[in-house]
C-alpha cells in the first residue's frame, strides 16, 4: 500500500500533529506514505515530498503545516481533476487523505462521488463550522490565543479607560467570537448569526462602562454592520470574501464612539490566531484524527471523515459532513448573554 497525505485551505495548529499520527499508523501497517504538497495544488501538478518517520518524528509542538498548504480547487483549474486522476495513478497512490475544512473536503467527497477516488478526510479549521463532528483541531489553539489578547486588551483599556473592540476571524460561523467573548470574559459578542443590534450594545456598554471604567466587545469578522453597504468583495477559488479586509471591528468602534462618546478603540488579532504551537486540546486531536484516517483506509472506508464524537473519533460520511455548515445555535447566543451583566 501507498497512500498520500495532502492538507487545504488555511493552516491550523493542529495539523502537524495529524500528519504525525497518520504516518506513525501507516508504519504499523507496513504503507509507505508519499506527502503532497501545498494541497489539491500539490496533485494537480504532481508535487510530492517524502513523508517518513523522520520527517513527523518531531511535529507535535509545530504549528502549521510541513506540507505547505493552497486553497486551490481542482474544479476551477483547467483540467484539474483529470489531473489529479492522472497523478494517482502516476504516482501509484492507493488512497488519499485529505485533511481540510469545508472546501478541501467538498472536493475530496466529490472526487469520491463522481471519480470514485479512493480519499478519506480529516476534518480541520479554526472556525470549527464542520459539520458532524464535535469539534475541529485549530479551534482551541486559535480562541485561545485570542482570548489571550482580549485580556491584553483589558489591560490597556482600563488604564486609558476605553472600550476595546477585538475582531477575531471564523468566516460565516461566529464559534471563534463567541468563545473568545465567554472565555475571556467580554461584555458583548458580535456573531453573523445574528442581526447585529447596535442599540442594545451600546445601552448594555454604556452601564458596564460606568461600573468598571472599561468594557470589550469581540466581532466575528463575518458581521453584517447595520448602515454599511457590502461592495464588491474579492473572492477564492471557493468563491469565499477576504472577510478581514472589510474592517467590521474598526466600523463597530467608530458606531460605539459616535452614540456613546466614550473614547473606543479597535484590534484585528488576524492570522496571528492562526499560528504557534497547538493547545493540548488540539494536539489530542490532531493525533488521534490522523491515526484514524489510516484505521478507516485500513478498514476500506473511503468517502468518510473522521469524526470526534464525544470522546471517541468515528468514521462518518463525508458527504454529509459537508453539506451544512455548523453555525452558532440559539441557544449558545442567548447562554453568552446570560453572562452579560
Ligand atoms: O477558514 C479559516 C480562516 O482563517 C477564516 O477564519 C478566515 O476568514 C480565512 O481563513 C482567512 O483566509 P486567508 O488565510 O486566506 O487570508
Amino acid at each position: 500500500m501507498r497512500i498520500g497525505v495532502l492538507s487545504g485551505g488555511g493552516d491550523v495548529p493542529g495539523l502537524n500533529p495529524a500528519i504525525r499520527g497518520c504516518v506513525m499508523r501507516a508504519i504499523d501497517f507496513g504503507w509507505e506514505v508519499v506527502g503532497i504538497s501545498e494541497g489539491w495544488k500539490g496533485l494537480i501538478e504532481g508535487l510530492t515530498q517524502p513523508l517518513e518517520i523522520s520527517q513527523v518524528e518531531d511535529l507535535m509542538d509545530k504549528g502549521g503545516t510541513i506540507l505547505g498548504t493552497s486553497r486551490t480547487s481542482p474544479y476551477k483549474v483547467e483540467k484539474g481533476v483529470e489531473k489529479c486522476l492522472q497523478n494517482v495513478r502516476k504516482l501509484k497512490l492507493d488512497a488519499i487523505v485529505a485533511m481540510g475544512g469545508e472546501d478541501t473536503l467538498g472536493v475530496a467527497s466529490k472526487l469520491y462521488k463522481e471519480h470514485k477516488m479512493k480519499v478519506v478526510g480529516v476534518p480541520k479549521t479554526m472556525d470549527n463550522d464542520l459539520s458532524s463532528t464535535d469539534y475541529t483541531f485549530g479551534f482551541d489553539t486559535s480562541v485561545t490565543l485570542a482570548m489571550n489578547a482580549l485580556e491584553v486588551l483589558k489591560d490597556t483599556g482600563k488604564s486609558h479607560r476605553r472600550i476595546m473592540v477585538l475582531e477575531v476571524m471564523g468566516r460565516h460561523a461566529g464559534w471563534v467570537a463567541l468563545f473568545t467573548a465567554i472565555g475571556g470574559g467580554a461584555d458583548w459578542v458580535l456573531l453573523p448569526e445574528e442581526k447585529a443590534d447596535v442599540d442594545s450594545m451600546c445601552k448594555h456598554l454604556k452601564k458596564v462602562y460606568a461600573r468598571k471604567k472599561v468594557a470589550t466587545v469581540v466581532v466575528s469578522e463575518g458581521i453584517r454592520v447595520p448602515g454599511k453597504k457590502v461592495g464588491e468583495e474579492k473572492l477564492d477559488q471557493f468563491g469565499h470574501m477576504l472577510l478581514k479586509e472589510r474592517g467590521v471591528g474598526e466600523s463597530i468602534a467608530n458606531i460605539i464612539k459616535g452614540k456613546l462618546g466614550i473614547d473606543t478603540r479597535a484590534s484585528v488579532i488576524g492570522h496571528m490566531q492562526r499560528g504557534g504551537a497547538p493547545t493540548l486540546f488540539d494536539r489530542m486531536l490532531g493525533v488521534r484524527a490522523g491515526v484514524k484516517a489510516a484505521e478507516l483506509i485500513e478498514e476500506g472506508k473511503f468517502g468518510q471523515m473522521v469524526s470526534l464524537r464525544g470522546t471517541e473519533m468515528v468514521g462518518v460520511s463525508l458527504e454529509e459532513a459537508v453539506g451544512k455548515l455548523k453555525t452558532v445555535s440559539r441557544e449558545w447566543i442567548d447562554f453568552a448573554h446570560t453572562l452579560f451583566k
